[in-house]
């Protein structure tokens, strides 16, 4: 296989697995890495598929580098915390190298978002384990008050709310740049293991635990969430599959665990 693709978030607990079913699948890889001696294993074990490229996804110069001559640039990034946020300033980098007019190829985007955040919105609302309390935002997960004072309030405001506005901001980016036609948005719910999810509920825990492989399922924004989990073996198949499989281009895909 001759392809190239380049990846953005390699030694992070997605890219990893991406990394790994990329080496597996024998694709050539650039990552691109803070610190490479992180990957030095990947690259001793797969000296003539992987090449690691020092630089931050905040990097023009750095993305330049990495991207030329690569047909997908995968992304996994994340935000450490909500004062380091990364994912919007580096779609802008992204998207001005790939709209440069010296990059000599035109390659596909797949980048990763978050359910929850633009017209995923209310799809994540409609997680809640039990809607009895408040029926209009099921978000309490059957915590009464506190539970949704924690998932409405605390939660997206002490935790998660930037890095929320982070995704959804990379997102619009994204769209409003010539790149949208031939980007996948992957929103992906929440992630496995779930003890990287102290606040979630038991019941949250239990559906989690039943799955393990790296089966997947596409939703669109609108449609009912089938589950409340996903492992992140399933989503690095899903960014896997989008390198061969170009029908989510220019789409935002929901995706949930498989059976
Ligand atoms: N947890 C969930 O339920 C959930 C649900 C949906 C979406 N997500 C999103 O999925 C994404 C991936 O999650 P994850 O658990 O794999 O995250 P993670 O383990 O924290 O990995 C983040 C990766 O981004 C890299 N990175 C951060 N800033 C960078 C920069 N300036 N330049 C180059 N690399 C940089 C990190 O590199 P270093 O090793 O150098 O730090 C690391 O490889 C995150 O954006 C997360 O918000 C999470």
């Amino acid at each position: 296989m001759t392809k190239t693709i380049a990846l953005l978030g390699a030694t992070g607990k997605v890219g990893g697995w991406i990394l790994d079913e990329a080496m597996r699948k024998k694709i050539k890889t650039r990552a691109l890495v803070r610190k490479p001696d992180a990957i030095g294993e990947y690259i001793k074990d797969n000296p003539e598929l992987l090449v690691a490229v020092k630089g931050s996804s905040t990097d023009k110069q750095a993305l330049k580098e990495l991207i030329n001559g690569v047909v997908v640039v995968i992304c996994a990034l994340g935000s450490p915390n909500h004062s380091t946020l990364v994912m919007k300033s580096s779609a802008e980098a992204l998207v001005s190298v790939l709209e440069s007019d010296d990059l000599e190829c035109s390659p596909r985007v797949i980048w990763i978002s978050t359910i929850g955040v633009n017209e995923a919105t209310s799809q994540a609302r409609k997680y809640g384990v039990s809607a009895s309390c408040c029926p209009s935002c099921s978000l309490c997960c059957g915590y009464g008050l506190f539970g949704c004072m924690l998932f409405s309030c605390i939660i997206p405001g002490i935790v998660g709310k930037n890095l929320w506005a982070d995704m959804g901001y990379a997102e619009d980016v994204i769209r409003k740049s010539s790149v949208a036609s031939r980007t996948v948005l992957v929103r992906p719910t929440n992630m496995e293991p779930a003890e990287s999810h102290r606040a979630f509920t038991k019941e949250w825990k239990e559906e989690g635990e039943k799955y393990g492989n790296e089966a997947y399922l596409t939703r669109t924004a609108d449609d009912p969430p089938p589950n409340m989990w996903i492992t992140r073996k399933a989503i690095a198949a899903f960014f896997l599959d989008c390198v061969d499989d170009e029908q989510y281009d220019g789409k935002a895909v929901s995706l949930f665990q498989g059976p």
